[in-house]
């Protein structure tokens, strides 16, 4: 247990993911016991960077990267068990061993490789304003068989089912027959070899597997701190997010109820994830997606391509009434700011504080994604600064403009800023106000 009592903490995006909860959860993880996915799968990317080191993590928690902090994955989580070996292989082999650490939940369900398939087809064939332009790691058609049930497989199954291996193959032969019916006779998926590769994954991985939420449950009885690492962003969220165009899971600290196993308001400090601009990866709304050179001169100064899929992000400015709806949404008590330092050498720098539709101005965020996609953004510029910040570690040795822009965007959002990232690197990184105390800021790390 931690030196200090620390409030439980749900780190999340307030956007369309890859916000930056990689480079928080990180800095935060050193302050917790236990570490906890909770929704998504392999979907995720999250990135930190240790000097010159890069770790992107998919399916674990973030927080495994440090040797002392308890790693679960949770019910609510879809898990790909090749990848998952992977992952935990690729990070023994540069020296973290995440052992004993990793939790997987014996409710969380498998992505087998038909789901991927389906994944793949279904976006082929998709046509083109109804692609979702999904990481096509099979998330969708795993949660679909999640919620119908007699399909699904659970890693309780793993461990349980006498007939797991039977049970797979036939599975997969059932839906390889329903993938032919939709797609075409041609499709194939050699059975022996899915179910074998899930097969020896799960060998693996069930020494791994147990009931993670009584594991929570006796861990938070017993005064550890529990960080909860959400995946993806509320403006993907199945509910609340640009639907269709969404992921299929709950990405707000909403989804630790249903993910974790234990009640939403155990976590009370909710850190929202933002980037200082805003960004998009796959098809959907995006008001203030600019598709001139400063949208490019974003992607360039921000390194904007995707963690899982390497494809080009879509970038914009700030888009204020998005975020705000989702600081609304989610309680946000802190917002992150990442990528402050990619925001330099502009002259003045826009946020979007309305939205234009039909002759009328508006700060409410619309249920249709149509009436999104036909929104015009209201853009206010601010000065920029033209300075490098990334050596500063003091809010208060910002360049003014940097403040006040930083300021202007607390006050629409209506949550204060009290962590802002100026680099990747985990040094990179200004606390303020209530995390002044809370979170230690590595020195800069030399590789
Ligand atoms: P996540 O999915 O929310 O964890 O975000 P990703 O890791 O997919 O994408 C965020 C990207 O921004 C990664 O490449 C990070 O290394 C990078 N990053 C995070 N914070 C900062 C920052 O403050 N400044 C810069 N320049 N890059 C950052
Ligand atoms: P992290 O955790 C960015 C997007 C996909 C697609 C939509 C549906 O790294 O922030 P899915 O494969 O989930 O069915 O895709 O959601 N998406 C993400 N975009 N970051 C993510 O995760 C994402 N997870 C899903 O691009 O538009
Ligand atoms: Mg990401």
């Amino acid at each position: 247990m931690r030196e200090m009592a620390t409030a439980h903490t749900c780190v999340f995006g307030l956007g369309w993911g890859d916000e930056g909860k990689g480079k928080v959860v990180d800095l935060l993880s050193t302050r917790f016991d236990v570490v906890v996915r909770f929704n998504g799968g392999a979907n995720a990317g999250h990135t930190v960077w240790v000097g010159e080191e890069k770790f992107a993590l998919h399916l674990l928690p973030t927080g495994a990267l440090h040797a002392d902090v308890s790693a679960v994955i949770g019910p609510g989580v879809v898990v790909d068990p090749t990848k998952l070996v992977e992952e935990i292989d690729g990070l023994a082999a540069r020296g973290i061993d995440v052992g004993d650490r990793l939790k997987i939940s014996d409710r969380a369900h498998l992505v087998m490789p038909y789901h991927k398939l389906e994944d793949q087809l279904a976006e082929a064939c998709a046509s083109v304003p109804k692609k979702i332009g999904t990481t096509a790691r099979g998330i969708g058609p795993c949660y679909a068989d999640k919620a119908l049930r007699t399909s699904a497989v659970r890693f309780s199954d793993v461990l349980h089912s006498q007939d797991f291996r039977e049970r797979i193959t036939t599975l997969t032969k059932d839906r390889i027959r329903t993938l032919q019916a939709r797609f075409g006779e041609d499709i194939e998926l050699d059975c022996v070899n899915a179910a074998d590769a899930v097969m020896a994954a799960c060998d693996r991985l069930k020494c791994r597997i147990c009931d993670t939420t009584e594991f929570l449950h006796s861990a938070m009885d017993d005064g550890q701190s529990v960080l909860f690492e959400a995946a993806n962003g509320t403006l993907l969220d199945i509910n609340h997010g640009t639907y269709p165009y969404v992921t299929s899971s709950n990405t707000g600290p909403h989804g630790i109820g249903p993910g974790a196993g234990v009640p939403s308001h155990s976590a009370e400090r909710l850190i929202g994830v933002t980037k200082a601009y805003t960004t998009r990866v796959g098809a959907g709304p995006f008001v203030s997606e600019l598709h001139d050179e400063i949208g490019d001169q974003i992607r360039k100064q921000g390194n904007e391509f995707g963690t899982t899929t390497g494809r080009p992000r879509r970038c914009g400015w700030f888009d204020a009434v998005a975020t705000r709806y989702t600081a609304k949404l989610t309680g946000a008590t802190d917002v992150a700011m990442m990528h402050l330092d990619t925001l330099a050498n502009f002259e003045q720098v826009g946020i979007c504080v309305g939205y234009e539709y039909a002759g009328k101005t508006s700060s409410t965020f619309h249920a249709h994604s149509d009436i999104l996609e036909q929104s015009k953004p209201v853009i206010e510029f601010v000065p920029g600064w033209q300075d490098c910040i990334r050596k500063i570690r003091r809010f208060e040795d910002l360049p003014s403009e940097a403040r006040n822009y930083v300021s202007r965007v607390e006050s629409l959002v209506g949550v204060p800023v009290t962590l802002i990232g100026v680099g990747p690197e985990r040094s990179q990184t200004i606390v303020r106000g209530a995390l002044e105390q809370f979170v230690q800021i590595p020195e800069a790390t030399t590789t």
